[in-house]
């Protein structure tokens, strides 16, 4: 048999009702509407562009300091800031779609209503490649509204969502890991009509600074991402695709490296984001794709399709050629 190189390998990914020529996406919220990553790359190579979660007003966010370090990984607290709905449509979109990249737009609301309009909105705009609905972000005055934690409430938002948005447009549900039961919460949401299932958003965190003896972050709790919640991630698509093996996933959560993006296919992912690696490396993405091609090759898959799972068969026992 001879050995593959990472050019022959398809990274052809077909998921949640779309098509895209590699597995690799931006995370929401790490680099706005993409705009500011095409003087590193041509953002029309990626799979998909993911837009920070766009709500109907525009919104100033929360408190300084937004952002804190923490031991492999951030904590965050921006509290939604964002140009509401009229100027992502008017200007950031159509950048995007000029571009030809893939579009899949991050929506977040307060109200059901307010999710309604948003996916209307953005469901009826040309050139969207899919919906992802923010149903977990943890920067929110209420902790009652971090929907993605209640079954029946992410169910609502979702079926909402769904009713709202062109039948031809995907709706990617995207969860919290602060959960009980991850696998509960999707399937509540993939009856309610979700297309697919992005996993995770951050985790609920505090950072204490010891001089001050106050937390860090204006608004006291933060989102943590970074290659902490890595495993944490891992765990949430390999329990869903486990349970439901037919739902499309999209992982997320400390990627930085082919290595990672592999270990999000191996265990049920059909595409990957890239996030927070982009703060301090904003070429990774595309690094990403190139990294993952040659660690499919290495490993002898032709199709970055064949991996998708691959970590749930029974592994070989020694001596098993067949
Ligand atoms: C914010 C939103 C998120 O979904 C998240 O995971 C972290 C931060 C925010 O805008 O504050």
């Amino acid at each position: 048999m001879h050995a593959l190189s990472a050019g022959d390998v398809d990274l052809t990914t077909i998921l949640a009702d779309m098509t895209l020529p590699n597995p690799v996406m931006t995370a929401s919220g790490c680099a706005a509407a993409g705009r500011e990553l095409h003087q590193f790359f041509d953002v029309a190579d990626l799979g998909a562009v993911v837009t920070k979660s766009i709500m109907r007003d525009p919104r100033s966010g929360r408190p300084t300091p937004r952002m804190a370090e923490t031991p492999s990984g951030m904590l965050n607290s921006i509290g939604l800031q964002g140009p509401g709905i009229d100027a992502f449509l008017a200007v950031d979109l159509p950048w995007l779609v000029r571009r030809r990249a893939r579009p899949i737009v991050s929506i977040a609301g307060s109200t059901l209503v307010e999710y309604a309009e948003l996916a209307r909105r953005v469901g009826q705009s040309p050139g969207v490649t899919a919906v992802e609905v923010n149903i977990s972000c943890p920067n929110v005055e209420n902790r009652g509204l971090v929907f993605a934690c209640d079954p029946y409430q992410a169910a609502k938002v979702i079926s909402v969502v769904r009713r709202e948005t062109p039948p031809g447009v995907p709706v990617l549900a995207k969860l919290s890991p602060d959960v009980t039961s991850i696998v509960t919460v999707a399937e509540s949401v993939m009856e309610a009509g979700a297309t697919g299932l992005t996993l995770v958003n951050t985790l609920l965190g505090i950072s204490i600074d010891t001089e001050s003896l106050r937390p860090v972050l204006g608004g006291v709790t933060g989102g943590l991402s970074g290659p902490a919640i890595r495993p944490v991630a891992l765990r949430c698509v390999w329990q869903v695709h486990q349970a439901m093996p037919e739902v499309p996933v999209v992982g997320v959560g400390g990627i930085a490296s082919g290595q990672d993006a592999l270990e999000f296919l191996l265990a049920g992912a059909s595409a990957v984001q890239v996030g927070t690696v982009i703060f301090n490396d904003p070429g990774a993405p595309m690094r990403v794709v190139a990294e993952l091609a040659a660690e499919l090759a290495a490993r002898g898959f032709a199709k970055a399709a064949d991996a998708v799972g691959f970590a749930h068969r029974p592994a070989r026992l020694p001596g098993d050629t067949g």
